[in-house]
């Protein structure tokens, strides 16, 4: 057990860690302060991603230089760095798989947390950041977690978290996304700034509120 405190605190909350299941109020709650809904609903109807089960089909990429993305120190933003900060965008990017040339931890492995599987996907300004040991991310830092159900094999949906400005301000300083579908972009239970449920429990540990270690 990587996070024996840690455990101790989902034990305690066990219903609403990432992949939990969690109240729809929360999430429609969440969901409003993040602004991102007029965009998903252009992504639906432009898509047809629902079909085929969404995963393999063509997603239109995020527009260039979406994401904020800075590019850490010389590099600027690119395929391993860009993490769409807005519901639709996001979406689309997820379906598509587009977070495939992250750096990926080995395998599919328990969570500390209730909801069966996860492997973790960090983009390039996040891993360079956990390279250097550095306390606090820049901006453009993130990192996408797939979740399994409990055969190891099968892809539920996805939480996100993404660095929008260099000061972690209380969790506010991070967009927080989660989406417990593949297929179904409203099935939500956090897109929005500071979210308080990721939040407070992120902020706990880890390194400025990442909570997974670098893999080698
Ligand atoms: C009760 C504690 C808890 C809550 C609440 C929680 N997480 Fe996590 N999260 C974890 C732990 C522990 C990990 C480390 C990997 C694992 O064990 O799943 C993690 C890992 C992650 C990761 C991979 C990067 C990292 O920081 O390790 C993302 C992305 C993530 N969580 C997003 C979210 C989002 C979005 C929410 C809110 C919907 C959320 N989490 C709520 C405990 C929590």
């Amino acid at each position: 057990m990587r996070y024996p405190a840690l455990s101790i605190i989902l034990s305690l909350l066990t219903l609403t860690a990432c992949g939990g299941s969690s109240s729809s109020g929360d999430a429609a709650a969440l969901a409003d302060s993040g602004g991102g809904k007029d965009s998903g609903d252009m992504m639906k109807d432009s898509g047809g991603m629902k079909d085929a089960g969404g995963m393999d089909k063509d997603a239109s990429p995020p527009p260039p230089g979406d994401g904020g993305a800075t590019g850490g120190d010389g590099g600027g933003p690119g395929p391993t760095d860009v993490i769409p900060g807005e519901a639709g965008a996001l979406w689309a990017f997820l379906t598509a798989k587009k977070y495939m040339n992250f750096k990926a931890e080995p395998e599919v492995h328990p969570s500390g947390g209730p909801h069966g599987k996860v492997r973790t996907w960090f983009n390039a300004i996040l891993a360079g950041s956990l390279e250097k040991n550095m306390s606090a991310h820049p901006r453009g830092a993130g990192a996408v977690k797939e979740l399994y159900a409990a055969d190891g094999t099968t892809l539920t949906g996805w939480a996100v978290e993404l660095k929008v400005q260099d000061d972690s301000a209380g969790g506010k300083g991070w967009y927080w996304y989660e989406v417990l579908s593949t297929t179904d972009d409203s099935k939500l239970v956090a897109d929005g700034l500071g979210v308080q449920l990721c939040a407070g429990c992120h902020g706990r540990g880890g390194v400025d509120y990442v909570l997974t270690p670098l893999p080698k």
